[in-house]
């Protein structure tokens, strides 16, 4: 049984437990194995990986002063950086997050019980930097923007180190910092629309030294709540900062309905993921993505290899 097959057929057992992929106190590890959605292979390099020129480093730019509000993805590039794109045909990338976003599509629409968040609230987030947040969320609303009946609204909410756009080659524009840093400013009036008709950037916006303190200020919970009400037919994706270095996470966290953790396989600790996990303890909801796996001779189940 192949590495997806397998934890496909975990995610078939959670469905008929009550409280899904919600991870025991008592033993993170155990955890991990119940609600690990599916590892995800490290992309191989691509022969052309170097970003456009233009969007070198476009984050770190001043934001333009006005949004045109339609930006276009380069989708051939995407696709030459391991992306998920239509443009790419039938690849293994495309199949993991199929199966990734499977069980979240099931509980975003699902009936709340009272008291429950939002489930089309999606945060993506890691105990540490680089572990692929940015890498899941945008591959995440990609595949599931690509699906008929989904629109999707990715929102950079790592609004200290934002790298959604430059991620996707696109230039720096206003966004969430924006709105919360000026009243008359609408979520309309920053949000991007794209060449995938059913997906929308939010993106993190003007940077500002107040943007860790505004990420976990009562007015981001505000906006999250609006984002939830205005559009609770879509699917928001919130890509987020690291937990174990920020707070702001886990107030994030706290909005959410669904938290996927990203792992970063062979590299991040089991300290590190226990200890966010228990940051992560009282949340609805929690999954985890095991990032860049690599298959070794003769080992199938790379992610025993690693917590074994
Ligand atoms: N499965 C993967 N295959 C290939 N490359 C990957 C994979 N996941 C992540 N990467 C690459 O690893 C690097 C770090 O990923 P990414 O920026 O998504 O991490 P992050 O957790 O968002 O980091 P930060 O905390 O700095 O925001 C990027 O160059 C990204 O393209
Ligand atoms: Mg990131």
């Amino acid at each position: 049984m192949s590495i997806i097959e397998k934890a496909a057929s975990r995610i078939d057992l959670q469905r008929n437990a009550p409280a899904v992929a919600k991870p025991p106190e008592a033993d993170a590890i155990d955890a991990i194995e119940a609600a690990v959605l599916a590892p995800v292979p490290a992309a191989p390099a691509p022969a052309a990986a170097a970003p456009a020129a233009h969007a070198a480093d476009a984050d770190a730019r001043p934001a333009q002063k006005f949004s045109t509000r339609r930006v276009d993805l380069d989708l051939n590039r995407m696709r030459d950086l391991g992306m998920v794109t239509a443009a790419g045909g039938r690849t293994r990338l495309l199949e993991d997050f199929r199966v990734i976003k499977r069980p979240l599509l099931q509980r975003a629409f699902a009936d709340r019980a009272e008291g429950e968040k939002p489930g089309n609230l999606i945060m993506v987030t890691s105990s540490l930097p680089g572990e692929g947040k940015t890498y899941c969320a945008i591959n995440l609303a990609m595949s599931i923007a690509m699906e008929l009946d989904h629109t999707v609204l990715l929102v950079d909410a790592d609004v200290a180190r934002p790298s959604v756009l430059r991620s996707l080659g696109l230039p720096a524009h206003r966004g969430l910092m924006d709105i919360l840093l000026d009243d008359k400013l609408d979520m309309a009036d920053v949000m991007l629309r794209t060449n995938v008709d059913t997906l929308s950037i939010l993106p993190a916006g003007t940077s500002t030294p107040r943007a860790t303190e505004l990420l976990a200020s009562s007015a981001m919970s505000s906006l999250v709540d609006e984002i939830a009400n205005r559009y609770p037919d879509r699917v928001v994706i919130f890509d987020s900062p690291p937990l174990l270095l920020t707070s702001e996470s886990r107030v994030l966290a706290s909005h959410m309905g669904q938290i996927v953790m990203v792992v970063e396989a062979q590299t991040t600790t089991q300290h590190a993921v226990k200890e966010a996990l228990r940051q992560l303890e009282g949340y609805q909801n929690v999954n985890l993505i095991y990032n860049k796996t690599r298959e070794f001779p003769g080992i199938e189940e790379t992610y025993d290899y690693h917590y074994g």
